[in-house]
């Protein structure tokens, strides 16, 4: 990305909103790695980051088993974001906070190096036609970006429920000497391995069709 659309697309998510404001949510100034005490209280706790989340189901329900672990989502969709505030509101939840900040424009500038011991991709958008696959955020490129922020022994759970993506995600970890897989061969599940909530759009998806989960380990 040049460095003018860059800046363009940086005042695009600095755009003042009322649910900017919230406590939870985190907007970046600067384009340069979010502090560590912005995102979380202490560096002993676990971290969590989560891709897209949504309507915050996976992450509300994950902090309600966990309340000691420390999660960030990020989020691009405002309706979204504002309907996890409510529940936050309702639930008094301090240690969730959103990024407001769509990942395919702005993550290895934002996101600091060796923060998270999970980062959750529950059904990222499959982008099923061949000329947009370039918009998948699974990519070799991105294993290397996710690499960097994942702190040692960490892990990365996925979710999706469209076969070709899955097949690719596959491919892509496979080969990749970053990762090792902790699910045994195949490396996938097609049952959601019980210590992972379920999400709202693996609820109505699941209805029509089986999703893949897979759980890959930093080397
Ligand atoms: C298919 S939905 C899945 C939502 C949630 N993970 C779940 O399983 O219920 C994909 C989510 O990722 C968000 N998303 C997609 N691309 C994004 C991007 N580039 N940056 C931030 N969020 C994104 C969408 O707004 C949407 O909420």
């Amino acid at each position: 990305m040049n460095f003018e659309l860059q800046q363009k697309l940086f005042k695009i998510v600095q755009r003042p909103a009322k649910y900017k404001e919230h406590p939870c949510v985190i907007v970046p100034e600067k384009l340069e790695p979010l502090p560590y005490n912005r995102l979380f209280f202490s560096n002993n706790s676990f971290h969590i980051l989560e891709l897209g989340c949504g309507w915050g189901e996976f992450a509300l329900q994950w902090l309600e088993k966990y309340p000691q672990h420390e999660y960030i989502a990020m989020e691009v969709k405002g309706d979204r974001i504002k309907k996890i505030l409510k529940k936050i509101d309702k639930k008094n939840i301090q240690n969730l906070k959103i990024i407001p900040v769509n990942f395919q424009w702005f993550f290895k500038e934002i996101i600091p190096e060796n923060a998270f011991d999970l980062v959750i991709i529950n059904f990222p958008d499959p982008w099923p036609k061949r000329r947009h696959w370039k918009h998948r955020l699974i990519q070799e490129s991105f294993l290397e970006i996710l690499y960097k922020i994942i702190r040692n022994n960490g892990y990365v759970y996925i979710a999706t429920d469209y076969g070709p993506y899955a097949r690719k995600i596959l491919s892509i970890f496979r080969k990749s000497s970053l990762y090792r897989p902790a699910i045994p061969w195949p490396n996938y599940l097609r049952r959601r391995p019980l210590i992972f909530p379920e999400s709202k759009f693996e609820r109505i998806t699941s209805k029509y069709n089986k999703p893949y989960y897979m759980l890959w380990k930093k080397v």
